[in-house]
């Protein structure tokens, strides 16, 4: 791991870098975390005033003297992708630099043409390459982007971002697996029913209408940031903290999800979906899917792993419910709902068990939650982008995607990507079609939604 002396970034003008990117790299040099120079590239009529300009807004309230030090930074070449003299400016801006880290904030359709400039002007030898999502649009065509990526590249100098990756909540959840032992003898076959993970969005595609109906909710969501997401649940300890033994585990465990079968899959399409602009007319793209995904393992075959996401759902929330098997008799009064292990990650982050306790008065049970918020007892946390953006200057690649591990998942999700029939309609601000509750064995639990 080579610790980068610059930042080249591919894409400075775009709403990406404006979001997100600008000020997760000022918030890491106000906090002294960074402190290199910053070299943004992009066909832009901005000069370097403008675009410090820029950065200034996206960044909000930012403290003067640290935004000063921020800005003095950046440098900026404007310039077209295809155009060796853009390269060239490059070099001349970073040559005393030592190691390079290129950050590609551009669309996937650029990853190559990029690559090969840098390569064209020297720019590849001693340099990292970060590449945004999506990595790929189905297996065939990630493992054609990697094999191009390779001639300029060696795996080992290359990331693939997926930001859910850099979450402090998605984290959590490894530490609360793996630091607590109270968790972890439980978590198999054995005493786990059904594992259900939400992503639920309240807005719909928005202006994206042209980018998300080429993708639809499976590449979206589910084939990285929930795939990711699974694995962490599901993997087995690593042997070490190292970054490989951890993608390891998770490659592990990825490699013994079965191939989504059509029959697991319900899609969905909210209505009014084909009067966004940029949507085609009879578009079946899906903007909900609900599936139940098999991981064949002695750890955890036959508990049904069921996933599902949408835009237009009642609620913005991301919670992963486990359901744990009931007591084998049972001693009281009445139905016994079963024990839920809740992990929230997002808005609010935290754990809550649905344990039972005693109805006062009878031999009934009710269910009671025990909760802990997160960052009401531990403070606030990191953004998901200054974990990604340090990681990608520092080297680690813990937080990034191995390329065996978006190969797996492509290959767990490719025979249900673009299937010929139409979603079923379901109206914004429901869980999507009714059709989703026959994947979910109870059915579905409903999220928390709040601590309080
Ligand atoms: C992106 C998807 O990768 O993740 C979006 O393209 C989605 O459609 C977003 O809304 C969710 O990420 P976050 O961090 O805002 O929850």
């Amino acid at each position: 791991m080579t610790h980068a002396g610059a930042m080249v970034l591919f894409g400075i003008t775009g709403d990406l870098a404006y979001k997100m990117l600008l000020p997760a790299l000022y918030r890491l040099t106000a906090d002294g975390v960074l402190d290199l120079p910053i070299v943004g590239v992009a066909k832009t009529d901005l000069d370097l005033a403008g675009l410090r300009a820029r950065a200034r807004e996206a960044c909000g309230g930012a403290d003067d003297a640290a935004f000063e030090k921020f800005a003095a930074n950046l440098r900026l070449v404007a310039g077209d992708y295809a155009d060796v003299a853009t390269f060239d400016a490059v070099r001349e801006e970073v040559k005393d630099a030592g190691f390079l880290v290129h950050y590609l904030a551009v669309p996937p359709s650029l990853f190559e043409p990029v690559a090969r400039g840098l390569a064209g002007a020297g720019l590849n030898d001693d340099a990292r390459l970060v590449v945004e999502k999506p990595f790929g649009h189905d297996l065939p065509s990630a493992r054609a982007l990697n094999a191009e990526l390779l001639k300029y590249f060696d795996e080992s100098n290359l990331r693939r971002v997926d930001h859910f990756l850099g979450k402090e909540p998605v984290e959590d959840l490894i530490v609360f697996r793996l630091g607590n032992m109270l968790l972890e003898p439980i978590w198999n076959r054995s005493h786990v029913r059904c594992v259900q993970i939400t992503m639920a969005e309240d807005f719909d595609v928005k202006d994206r209408g042209a980018f998300y109906d080429a993708n639809g909710t499976i590449r979206d969501v589910v084939q990285n940031h929930l795939l990711q997401l699974l694995a962490i649940l599901a993997m087995d300890a690593p042997p070490s903290k190292d970054a490989r033994a951890m993608l390891d585990e998770k490659w592990r465990v990825l490699r013994a999800v079965k191939d989504i079968r059509p029959a697991d899959v319900v899609r969905g399409q909210y209505e009014g979906y084909l009067d966004t602009p940029g949507v085609r007319p009879e578009s079946t793209t899906e903007t909900f899917v609900a599936m139940r995904a098999h991981i064949d393992n002695w750890r955890w075959a036959g508990v049904p792993f069921l996933i599902r996401s949408g835009k237009g759902l009642p609620t913005t929330d991301l919670e992963v419910v486990a359901e744990l098997r009931r007591p084998p008799v049972s001693l009281f009064d009445g139905p016994m709902a079963p024990n839920l292990v809740r992990f929230r990650i997002q808005p609010d982050a935290g754990v809550t068990f649905d344990l039972l306790a005693k109805e006062p008065g009878s031999n009934h049970t009710r269910m009671v939650p025990v909760s802990v918020d997160f960052t009401k007892v531990l403070g606030p946390m990191e953004a998901a982008y200054q974990r990604i953006l340090a990681d990608a200057v520092s080297g680690d690649p813990m937080r990034f995607v191995r390329f065996d591990l978006a190969e797996e998942s492509w290959r767990i999700v490719q025979p249900v990507l673009d299937l010929p029939e139409r979603p079923l309609p379901y109206a914004k601000g429901t869980w999507g079609p009714d059709e989703a509750a026959r994947l979910a064995p109870g059915g579905w639990h409903e999220i928390s939604t709040t601590f309080d």
